[in-house]
């Protein structure tokens, strides 16, 4: 595995993923997806729908708004207890959480303040006025637009439990120690799921949710010895929780959360309900009554799975010009499928080229790269994890055929172009 800083650079490099507002001096705690690291994020996120979503019969997606009714955070218990205890260093100025510190400041040795509880939801107004009235929150997770469209979801999809509620989007947390790249950001993508179970199952449905979703990374290619539960005793357990179980990844500085099954009880709905005065219960049928059910929930960060695919991908080989790094991403989370790579810039056959090209956009994310020899060129696709590079040389203006290079195994091999499609396809296991 690699060391952060040398991901890092890739990423900046070769576009995956750059500061924040660079031309200004970055902001921390923020940072931008650039063209390769925008596609391996939608891919991210179309892996997990497919899977959460799309291929089973007991889950629906929600797409909820990402300011909601600052009633929702009382109800949730997010103003009173999503809190950090912050110090700073009466001589730099650093902040830093205290838990996170000893006595004295790690950057100057320098004295720290007292701890003071500081709530890590962002702030803003609605409407044109700054009052007190209009404050709302930037949600800090994903999951409350679930539990507030409880009754809505019910009423329109007629579920019987057990059934799910899946959700991607945007979640921001005023960190005090925003750092480690991506993986604490202020501004986050989340991929969260509450499963909604008959209160008395759930700690069956709990163990299963947890070694569903370590199944998943696993299936998108983390390594199993990467990966390890880590259990939380109860002083460690957030305010709704009865037991969490997290999925931990084997970052380079160290074991670290990758995503958070918990076992939120009835705790929002029963909020919620208290708080709206609208009764979040489901009709049992089969018994004839009415109770409030209990919640799985797996929450996962996309930007900290996305670090951490890069990061288990990542693989440096020795070959004779050196060293050859190779991005040995899953397929399907690859940002770009196929490279287009002619082997000179004269005509006929950048012509060609370009019509390979063409034919194979409407399938595929691909990219066209004439630029210097064809073996600087396979080791720049080989470093972004390009699954396959299909070469057009001078044999091919003769028999309508190409190379097909696969990253891999280095393996080359031959095919029509009338038949690329369907052998790429093939490869890719791509319907
Ligand atoms: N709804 C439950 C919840 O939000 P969490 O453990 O606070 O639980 C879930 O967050 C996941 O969101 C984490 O496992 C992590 O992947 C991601 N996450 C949380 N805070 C993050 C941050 N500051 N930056 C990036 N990802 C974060």
């Amino acid at each position: 595995m690699p060391d952060l800083e040398t991901l890092v650079s890739l990423c900046k490099r070769r576009g995956f993923i750059f500061p924040s507002s660079e031309i200004y001096g970055g902001i921390g705690g923020f940072w931008d997806y650039g063209p390769l690291g925008v596609e391996l994020k939608r891919n991210i996120k179309e892996a997990w729908w497919r899977a959460v979503v799309q291929e089973r019969d007991d889950m629906v997606g929600l797409d909820a708004a990402i300011i909601m009714h600052p009633r929702t955070w009382e109800a949730s218990g997010h103003v009173q207890s999503f809190i950090e205890p912050l110090v700073e260093c009466l001589v730099c100025k650093h902040r830093f959480r205290a838990d996170e510190v000893g006595e004295r400041c790690p950057e100057c040795g320098g004295r720290l303040t007292e701890a003071r509880m500081f709530n890590t939801m962002f702030k803003t107004y609605v409407g044109p006025v700054e009052e007190e009235a209009a404050v709302a929150y930037l949600r800090p997770e994903t999951a409350q637009g679930i539990f507030v469209n409880f009754k809505n979801i019910l009423n329109t999809t007629r579920r019987k439990l057990p059934f799910g509620v899946a959700q991607i989007g945007k979640a921001f947390r005023n960190e005090i120690t925003p750092g480690k790249f991506i993986f604490r950001s202020r501004e986050f993508e989340q991929m969260e799921i509450e499963y909604f179970v008959k209160p008395g199952t759930d700690e069956q449905w709990h163990r299963y949710w947890v070694e569903e979703r370590r199944r998943w990374y696993v299936r998108l290619g983390l390594r199993e010895e990467n990966l390890r539960f880590y259990e939380y005793p109860p002083e460690e357990l957030a305010h709704y929780a009865k037991a969490t179980v997290d999925i931990q990844y084997r970052f380079p500085w160290g074991w670290a959360e990758l995503e958070g099954i918990a076992n939120r009880t009835d705790f929002d709905l029963r909020r919620h309900s208290e708080y709206s005065g609208e009764a979040l219960t489901y009709f049992d049928e089969e018994t004839g009554t009415h109770y409030f059910p209990y919640v799985i929930e797996p929450s996962a960060g996309v930007d900290r799975s996305l670090l951490a695919f890069l990061l288990d991908a990542y693989s440096e080989e020795p070959d004779k010009e050196g060293v050859r790094v190779v991005l040995k991403l899953h397929k399907a989370l690859a940002p770009i499928k196929v490279a287009v790579l002619p082997l000179s810039r004269k005509e006929p056959l950048v012509q060609v080229a370009k019509e390979v090209w063409a034919l194979l956009r409407p399938h595929f994310t691909t990219a066209y790269d004439d630029a210097q020899s064809i073996g600087r060129r396979y080791r720049r696709q080989d470093e972004i994890g390009t699954p396959y590079c299909v070469t057009i040389d001078f044999q091919t203006l003769e028999d309508r055929a190409v190379t097909i290079r696969d990253r891999d195994t280095m393996q080359q091999e031959r095919v029509p172009i009338a038949d690329l499609v369907a052998a790429l396809c093939d490869r890719l296991k791509v319907v």
